[in-house]
C-alpha cells in the first residue's frame, strides 16, 4: 500500500505556523504546540526529498504591539523588528529550519491584505456599520481593545483589558467592560460612534459548515465544536480599529482606520509562502493552490483559524482552504498555566542558556500529542527523560558501539562473517523502526513516532549486551559491523527531532553530507561499508544535572 504522504500528499507541500506577536520572547508554550511539531514533519518530509516549504512570521500588527512601542518610546516599526530578529535568534537555537520567517508588515502581505479587502468589499461581504466605541477626551483618540481597562462583566475581576479577561478567558466585544478607564491616562472614556467595516462572517456558515465536515484530515475535536459554534449561529466581525498601526483599509473613506490584526496575519502564510515560490521561477497562486497546506497552531487560535482564515478564502476565492490544521493543547509548567501577568513562564533563550537544544525537543516531543490535551511540562521528568531515555539509552548505544571499533579495530568497520538469529531479528527491528516511525511522523503522532524509535534503540542496547563483542567470540566483527551500521541508521532517524545530535554523530561516523541528505529508507540500509574509518567518539549528550533544574526553576519564576 502505498504511504499516506506519497498517495495523498501533491507535488509540493506547504507548512506554516501560527505567528508570534512581536511584543515578547517565545517562551516553551509556542514552541510545545507551534514551532516544534511542524519542524518534526518538515524534516522528515525533507528526507523524503519531497517540495516542502515551511514558513513563519512576526505578527507585527495591532494594538498590545502599537501600546508597547509607545511605552517603550520606540516607531512601532522599530520595535517590531526588534522582535523578529529575537525570534530568529531563538528558532535557530533550536534547530527550527523555517525557509523564510518574514512579516505580517512586509509590502508583499500588505499588498495581498488590500487585495482581499477589496475584491471582499466588492463581493460586499465587507460593509461598513456605526459602532459604539470608547473614546478619550483627553488623549483625543479612539480606545480600541487593550487601550481600555476595567471589571470583567462576567466574573468581576478587575485590571481587565476591554477584549478578554485573563481571568475567566471570556471574550469581550467592545464596550461590554465595566468602569472602563483609559489605559494611557487612567481618566474614564466617553463614548462615540465611528464607522467600522465588518466581515460577513454569517454568510459563510452552510459553506464553512460543509468544509469542515468533508474534510477527513481535520481533527475531531475542533472540527465538532467550530461545527456547534456555527448552528449556534455566526457574528459578523469587527476587522477595523482606530489606530494607525495596521494595514491601511484601500478606500478612500477609511476614517483614519487599518485593518484589525486577525484580518491580516493569516494571509501572511500565502504571501510568505508566495515570496518562495517566486524565488522558483512558479507562479504564486497556482504554487499554493497545487500544494498540501498545512498549518500548525494551538488550540487557543481555533476560531480564527477554523472560521476567519477558511471563510475570508473563500470569499476571496482564489487561494485553496488548509488540508491539515494540526491543533495542540497548551503546555503547563510544573502543572501552572503560563501567564505573563502572573510571571509564570520559561522563555525559550532561558533554557538554551541552560541545556541544549536537543534536550527540549526530545522531552517537548515526548510529552506533546496529537490533540487538544494540555500537557505538562515538569523538571523532574525532563531530568529522568533525557538521563535514562536520550542518554541511558540512545547514547550509551552509540558510545559503547564507536569506542568499541575504535579500540578493537582501530576505527575501521570490520567486516562481517555470515549472519545469524540475531543479525536477522536487528535487521527486522530496523526494518520496523524505519516503516512505523514514518508512518506515525505521516500521521501527525511524532511523540510515539520518537517512542518507535527509542524501542529500537533499546533493542539495539539489547543486541549488544546479548552479543557481548567484549568476550571476543568468533562472530565479534559481525557484532560490530551490524552495532555501527545501526548506529549510522539511528543518526537519520533521530534527525527530525534531534538534528544536532544527529548532525554530530554523522561527523562522528565520518560520512560525507549530513544525514538530512539521506531518504528515509536509508535509514534500513547498512550505509558503512567494512573498512570505513570513523573519528573520535565523544559523548554526544551529557546528563542533566540537579543544578541544570535549579537554573531552570529559577528562570520559570523570573518569566
Ligand atoms: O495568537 C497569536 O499569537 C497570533 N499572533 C497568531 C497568529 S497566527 C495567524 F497569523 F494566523
Ligand atoms: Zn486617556
Amino acid at each position: 500500500m502505498a504511504s499516506k504522504v506519497d498517495s495523498e500528499l501533491k507535488s509540493s507541500i506547504i507548512i506554516t505556523a501560527a505567528l508570534p506577536y512581536a511584543n515578547a520572547d517565545l517562551h516553551l508554550g509556542h514552541i510545545a504546540s507551534t514551532h516544534l511539531p511542524p519542524d518534526i514533519l518538515y524534516r522528515y518530509l525533507k528526507h523524503g526529498r519531497r517540495r516542502v516549504v515551511q514558513v513563519c512570521a512576526s505578527d507585527d500588527f495591532g494594538t498590545p504591539i502599537l501600546i508597547a512601542a509607545e511605552r517603550e518610546g520606540k516607531s512601532p516599526s522599530e520595535y517590531v523588528a526588534y522582535w523578529r530578529k529575537r525570534f530568529v535568534q531563538d528558532l535557530t537555537g533550536l534547530g527550527i529550519a523555517y525557509d523564510l520567517f518574514y512579516k505580517t508588515s512586509s509590502k508583499e502581505n500588505v499588498k495581498i491584505v488590500q487585495r482581499f479587502f477589496r475584491v471582499l468589499y466588492k463581493k460586499k461581504f465587507i460593509f461598513p456599520a456605526d459602532v459604539d466605541q470608547f473614546y478619550c477626551e483627553y488623549d483625543k483618540k479612539f480606545l480600541p481593545d487593550r487601550y481600555v481597562k476595567g471589571k470583567c462583566p462576567h466574573c468581576g475581576a478587575l485590571d481587565q483589558y476591554s477584549d478578554g479577561c485573563e481571568n475567566c478567558g471570556r471574550t469581550l466585544q467592545a464596550g461590554q467592560i465595566l468602569e472602563p478607564r483609559c489605559a494611557i491616562c487612567g481618566r474614564e472614556p466617553a463614548r462615540r460612534t465611528s464607522k467600522h467595516y465588518f466581515f460577513k462572517l454569517s454568510a459563510f456558515s452552510q459553506q464553512l459548515a460543509e468544509w469542515l465536515a468533508s474534510n477527513r484530515n481535520l481533527q475531531p475535536e475542533p472540527r465538532n465544536y467550530v461545527l456547534n459554534w456555527i448552528k449556534e449561529g455566526l457574528q459578523d466581525w469587527d476587522i477595523t480599529r482606530d489606530i494607525r498601526w495596521g494595514v491601511k483599509i484601500p478606500l478612500r473613506e477609511a476614517h483614519g482606520k487599518v485593518l484589525y490584526g486577525w484580518f491580516d496575519n493569516h494571509l501572511c502564510y500565502v504571501s510568505t509562502a508566495l515570496k518562495l515560490s517566486r524565488k522558483s521561477g512558479r507562479t504564486g497562486q497556482k504554487y499554493w493552490n497545487d500544494s498540501t497546506i498545512y498549518h500548525f497552531i494551538g488550540k487557543d487560535i481555533v476560531y480564527h483559524h477554523y472560521l476567519f482564515l477558511p471563510s475570508m478564502r473563500l470569499g476571496e476565492g482564489s487561494y485553496k482552504l488548509p488540508d491539515y490544521i494540526p491543533t495542540r493543547g497548551h503546555l503547563l509548567l510544573q502543572g501552572k498555566k503560563i501567564s505573563k501577568s502572573r510571571k509564570w513562564g520559561l522563555k525559550v533563550k532561558d533554557f538554551l542558556e541552560v541545556l541544549p537544544a536537543d534536550y527540549l525537543r526530545f522531552y517537548l516531543t515526548r510529552i506533546v500529542p496529537l490533540g487538544q490535551a494540555d500537557s505538562n511540562f515538569d523538571l523532574d521528568e525532563l531530568k529522568a527523560k533525557i538521563n535514562n531515555e536520550l542518554v541511558a539509552n540512545i547514547g550509551n548505544f552509540v558510545y559503547r558501539s564507536m569506542s568499541f571499533i575504535k579500540r578493537a579495530h582501530d576505527s575501521q568497520v570490520p567486516s562481517p562473517i555470515g549472519e545469524g538469529e540475531e543479525e536477522r531479528s536487528l535487521r527486522s527491528a530496523l526494518a520496523t523502526a524505519v516503516k512505523e516511525s514514518g508512518q506515525l511522523i505521516e500521521e501527525g503522532h511524532y511523540d510515539r513516532a520518537l517512542k518507535s524509535v527509542l524501542d529500537f534503540s533499546t533493542r539495539c542496547n539489547q543486541y549488544f549486551q546479548q552479543k557481548a563483542p567484549w568476550e571476543k567470540r568468533s562472530d565479534e566483527s559481525t557484532t560490530m559491523y551490524y552495532s555501527i551500521n545501526v548506529v549510522a541508521s539511528l543518526a537519520i532517524l533521530i534527525e527530525p527531532f534531534l538534528p544536532f545530535a544527529a548532525n554530530e554523530l554523522w561527523k562522528q561516523l565520518w560520512l560525507k553530507g549530513s544525514p538530512a541528505q539521506h531518504s528515509w529508507e536509508d535509514a534500513g540500509e547498512f550505509l558503512l561499508k567494512p573498512g570505513h574509518k570513523i573519528a573520535e567518539p565523544r559523548a554526544l549528550i551529557r546528563k542533566v544535572e540537579d543544578t541544570d533544574i535549579q537554573r531552570l526553576q529559577k528562570a520559570m519564576a523570573s518569566a
